[in-house]
């Protein structure tokens, strides 16, 4: 994967595309780099939080957390190694985890913050025609939560059949309101997304060494993925290699 794949973008700031003649996102990072925009994690097939794969190493040592949260100010003093345990860990180690390769991801967009908990806020949506054609996101937003769609979305049905459930991994426990607060500013997501890898595959596959080899050179951050101290040694040092070589 080269420089084309997008890893970090900010819709709240646009820029005027002169080649497209609209004003569009603005993208921050751009890469292919593994560790920057791949990035190796154990994923049960199916769990995912906030766009991220869950899972877990099958060694039950619990050194791998499926994601990582930049919390806000108000937010500093949750207890998220808690938290994890107690509602992430339990579906994460459902079914049978394998590592997988994904794209990471983040993007800025603006937040309801009438609807904010220890892992983000909810997300506003735009307008695009207005966000295109004015390159105002703000009121690309106000027209957006106008449309009866949303309205409807974002009423009590959508409380009772989805979002109370929602709210309650989200960590939100003083309840949330709706409709929208109409109270919006611009955040990144506290946590990376990660996309999954389906197409922009090129045909060069990897070597042993591409993962079995030290820290600096390879692919996949085993301590990330929550392999002991031990394991990891070997991984680093494979008999099985040496022999290959000769
Ligand atoms: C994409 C990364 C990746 C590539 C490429 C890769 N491996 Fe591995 N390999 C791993 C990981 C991760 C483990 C540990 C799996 C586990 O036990 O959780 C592993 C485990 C092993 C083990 C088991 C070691 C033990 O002590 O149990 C051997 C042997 C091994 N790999 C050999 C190879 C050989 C030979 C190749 C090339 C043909 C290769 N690997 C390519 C990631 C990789």
């Amino acid at each position: 994967m080269t420089d084309d794949n997008v890893v970090l973008r900010d819709w709240t700031d646009p820029i005027f595309s002169e080649e497209e003649g609209v004003w569009i996102y603005k993208d921050i990072l751009r890469s292919g780099k593994p560790g920057e925009a791949i990035i190796y994690k154990w994923f049960n097939g199916s769990g995912t939080f906030m766009a991220g794969a869950l899972g877990d190493n099958p060694n039950g040592q619990k050194l791998f957390k499926s994601f990582k949260t930049t919390p806000d100010e108000n937010y500093k003093n949750f207890d998220y190694d808690t938290y994890y345990e107690k509602v992430f860990r339990p579906i994460a180690i459902k079914g049978e985890s394998k590592i997988t390769p994904f794209k990471r991801f983040n993007a800025k967009m603006y937040e309801d913050m009438g609807n904010q908990g220890p892992f983000g806020g909810m997300l506003l949506p735009f307008d695009y025609n207005v966000y295109y054609e004015t390159g105002k996101p703000k009121e690309s937003v106000a027209k957006a939560v106008q449309d009866p769609l949303i309205q409807m979305m974002y009423g009590p049905l959508f409380k009772y059949y989805m979002m109370d459930k929602f709210m309650y991994f989200m960590g939100i426990e003083k309840g949330w309101t709706i409709p929208f607060s109409g109270k919006m500013e611009a955040r990144w997501m506290r946590q990376d997304a990660t996309l999954m890898i389906n197409h922009s595959i090129t045909k060069e596959s990897m070597a042993c060494e591409s993962c079995h080899t030290s820290k600096e050179k390879g692919v996949m951050s085993y301590e990330d993925l929550g392999y002991t101290l031990e394991r990891i040694k070997d991984l680093r040092n494979l008999e099985e290699l040496k022999l290959i070589k000769k």
